[in-house]
C-alpha cells in the first residue's frame, strides 16, 4: 500500500448495476493516500451519483466533457494521472478504449492519458465470452493494459458465470501491480521463466469427501501478477480456487499434491525460479474408497499415507546446482525463526517465507500478511503487516537480488 500513497488515481467508473463497489475502491484509495480523479460516465450516473465520489475522494468527481473546461481538461487530467483504474468496466467501454474512441469525459481522458492502465470487466457471461469482447480485451492486452478478473460468482439477476465484478481489494492490488511495473526498474524480471504454486491440494476420500486446508491461494496468485508485471513468464500450478488467474499468466489447474507434484516435476527443466507458495497436504489417505462412505457403514478409520514432499525433492534433485531458484513458504506458530531456518536447510531451499498464523491478520485466507524472509546466506528481512501484492513484490524483489548474484 505504500505503493500509493503521493500517487494520483484516475477512477474511472462506467455503467454497470456493480458501479457501487466503486465506492470502496475510492476509500481504499485515498486511505492508502492517493489523490482520486474520479470520471463516470453518464450510464454510471444512474447507478451511483457524483457526489458519494466527492466526499470519499475530497475532489470534484466529473461526468461531462463540457463542464469545468476552464479548471481541468480531459487533457490535464489523463497527464496527470499515474495510473488509470476502470471499475467496473462494461463491455462497451472495453469496445470503445479498444477502438480509441473518445466520446465522453472518461474515454477522452483515457485517450490523453500516458500511465498504466488497469481495467475491471464485469458484465453478463454471454457478453464477456462474445468475440467481440474477447477480441477487446486481447487487444488492450496487447497495448499493456492489465485486466483484473472478471470473477466467476453471481451476477445480477440471480445467474452466475464468468463476469463478475473483482473485488475491490483485488482492484487496488493491481493498481499498486500496474504501478510497480510501470518504470524501467521494476521490469527486473523481464524473461526470467519463474513456477509459482498457489492454493491447497485436496485428498480424496472417497468420491464427496477430501482432506484439505485453508490456504485460498490468495498469496500464490499475488506471486503471479507481481511477477508477471514485472516482466517474469509465469506458470501458475494452482489448487481448487475460485480465483481467476491474472492476465498473461499460464494456468495449470492440479487436485492433489501427487499431480502437483507431476506438474512442478515435469517442468523444473524449463524455469529458472519455483515458488512454493501452496499448502500442499503432507499426508493422503492411502486408498479412495469408489463409492460414497455411509455413515450406518460407521464409524470409518482412514489410513494415511505420507506424500511427496515437492520442495524437499525440489533441493535433493538440484544438488549444489544454483537453478531453479527455489523458494519456500512455512506457516509456523512457534519459534518462528528457528522453525523457519531448520525448514530453510532440511528443504534445501535458497528463500523461505515464513508465514505467522496466529494472527488474524495474517496468513490463510485474508488479504493482508505479515511475513520473515529468511535467506540460505543467513541474512533476515521482516516485512511487516501490508497486502498480499505487496508482499509479493517484496519476495520477488529478494528473488531478483538472489538472481543478479
Ligand atoms: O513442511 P512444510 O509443509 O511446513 O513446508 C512448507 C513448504 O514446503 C511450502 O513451500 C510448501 O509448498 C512445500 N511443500 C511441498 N510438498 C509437500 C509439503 C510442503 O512442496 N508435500
Amino acid at each position: 500500500m505504500e505503493r500509493l500513497a503521493g500517487t494520483r488515481v484516475l477512477l474511472g467508473v462506467s455503467g454497470g448495476i456493480a458501479a457501487y463497489k466503486a465506492a470502496l475502491v475510492a476509500r481504499l484509495l485515498v486511505g492508502a493516500g492517493a489523490t482520486v480523479d474520479t470520471v463516470l460516465t453518464r450510464g454510471a450516473e444512474r447507478f451511483i451519483g457524483v457526489t458519494t465520489f466527492e466526499g470519499l475522494t475530497g475532489r470534484p468527481a466529473r461526468v461531462e466533457v463540457w463542464e469545468d473546461v476552464a479548471s481541468e481538461t480531459h487533457v490535464a487530467l489523463g497527464r496527470a494521472a499515474d495510473v488509470a483504474l476502470i471499475y467496473p468496466a462494461t463491455a462497451h467501454v472495453l469496445a470503445k478504449l479498444a477502438g480509441g474512441l473518445a466520446d465522453d469525459l472518461l474515454t477522452t481522458t483515457l485517450l490523453a492519458a500516458t500511465c498504466p492502465v488497469v481495467v475491471a470487466p464485469a458484465m453478463h457471461t454471454e457478453m464477456w465470452q462474445h468475440a467481440a469482447t474477447r477480441h477487446n480485451v486481447e487487444v488492450l492486452r496487447g497495448r499493456g493494459v492489465l485486466v483484473v478478473g472478471p470473477d466467476d460468482g453471481v451476477l445480477m439477476g440471480g445467474d452466475s458465470g464468468p463476469g463478475r465484478l473483482v473485488e475491490p481489494d483485488v482492484a487496488v492490488d493491481a493498481v499498486v501491480a500496474a504501478l510497480m511495473s510501470a518504470g524501467p526498474a521494476e521490469r527486473d524480471l523481464d524473461g526470467v521463466r519463474l513456477l509459482v504454486t498457489a492454493g491447497g491440494t485436496r485428498e480424496p476420500i472417497d468420491p464427496v469427501r477430501f482432506l484439505g486446508n485453508r490456504s485460498s491461494g490468495k498469496m500464490g496468485f499475488a506471486l503471479a501478477e507481481v511477477a508477471a508485471s514485472r516482466g517474469a513468464k509465469v506458470t501458475l500450478v494452482a489448487g481448487p480456487t475460485h480465483l481467476t488467474a491474472p492476465a498473461g499468466v499460464d494456468r495449470i489447474d492440479v487436485v492433489t499434491a501427487q499431480e502437483m507434484y507431476d506438474a512442478v516435476m515435469g517442468r523444473v527443466d524449463e524455469v529458472d525460479v519455483i515458488v512454493k507458495a501452496a499448502a500442499v497436504a503432507d499426508f493422503r489417505p492411502s486408498s479412495t474408497a469408489t463409492s460414497k462412505l455411509k455413515k450406518d457403514a460407521g464409524v470409518p478409520s482412514i489410513d494415511l499415507v505420507r506424500n511427496p514432499d515437492i520442495l524437499a525433492d525440489l533441493g535433493a534433485q538440484r544438488g549444489d546446482a544454483d537453478r531453479p531458484l527455489l523458494v519456500g513458504f512455512a506457516a509456523e506458530t512457534d519459534e518462528v525463526e528457528q522453525a523457519g531456518r531448520d525448514k530453510l536447510a532440511r528443504k534445501g531451499a535458497d528463500l523461505l517465507v515464513v508465514n505467522d498464523v496466529g494472527a488474524s491478520d495474517a496468513g490463510f485466507e485474508v488479504d493482508t500478511n505479515r511475513v520473515l524472509i529468511l535467506d540460505r546466506d543467513g541474512t533476515r528481512s521482516e516485512v511487516p503487516l501490508a497486502t498480499k501484492g505487496e508482499i509479493a513484490g517484496t519476495i520477488l524483489d529478494a528473488v531478483g537480488a538472489r538472481l543478479r548474484g
